[in-house]
């Protein structure tokens, strides 16, 4: 194992988390949802129940502590500060959260971070290499695949995760594979002609 690929993280807590934006609270920023609920959960004394977990995030392995209800996207948004993995609907029903677990396509809102360990995570931030944007991340500028791009890293994460296993799939493939990323702009039609490229192509 590659010692240098290894961060422990102590236990970072949204409670940490909450308090180096402490300020922002007091000026009245909003902050997600689960944030406001760590506040009313420990004003009640409730203690926290924490798992550690190993867990690898495009390529680095993490060694740390999570509470056993935080989900993988908060986990990798509040704990990893990985902010490309977007919060739509936090309910299943988006796709703005997907992100690949040991190269499938998953809904990170809805799946705990402590069942993850031992598990390969890959996430938008993961994509480029050498600063060589990905193959897909690439078909979707060229096609301007995207409006406001909140959609957009789950959309990526769930084509990647599609030509991964299937350098040339059909359109069927591709729309199965979209099936559970909804766009709210609507770009439905240049999302298509990004992914059907990438397939002419072969990438
Ligand atoms: S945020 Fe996860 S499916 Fe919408
Ligand atoms: S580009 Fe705006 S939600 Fe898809």
């Amino acid at each position: 194992m590659d010692k240098e690929k290894i961060k422990k993280t102590k236990g970072i807590s949204r409670r940490n988390f909450l308090k180096g934006l402490g300020a922002g609270i007091a000026t009245g920023i909003v902050y997600p949802k689960g944030a406001e609920s760590q506040v009313i959960y420990e004003s009640l004394g409730e203690t926290q129940k924490r798992a550690k977990i190993n867990i690898w995030v495009n390529g680095i392995l993490y060694d740390m502590e999570v509470e056993n209800r935080a989900t993988l996207l908060e986990l990798l948004r509040d704990y990893l500060e990985l902010a490309g993995t977007k919060m739509g609907c936090n309910s299943s029903e988006c796709g703005a959260c997907t992100v690949l677990i040991d190269g499938k396509a998953f809904y990170s809102c809805s799946i705990l971070a402590v069942d993850c360990d031992g598990k390969k995570i890959e996430t938008i931030e993961g994509l480029s290499k050498n600063g060589e944007l990905h193959p897909v991340q690439k078909a979707f500028i060229e096609h301007n695949a995207f409006q406001c791009g909140f959609c957009t890293p789950g959309e990526i994460m769930s084509l990647k995760g599609l030509y991964d296993v299937n350098p040339a799939p059909s359109k069927e493939d591709i729309i199965i594979a979209l099936s559970g990323n909804l766009c709210r702009c609507g770009v439905y039609k240049d999302i298509m002609e990004a992914a059907i490229s990438l397939s002419r192509s072969g990438k």
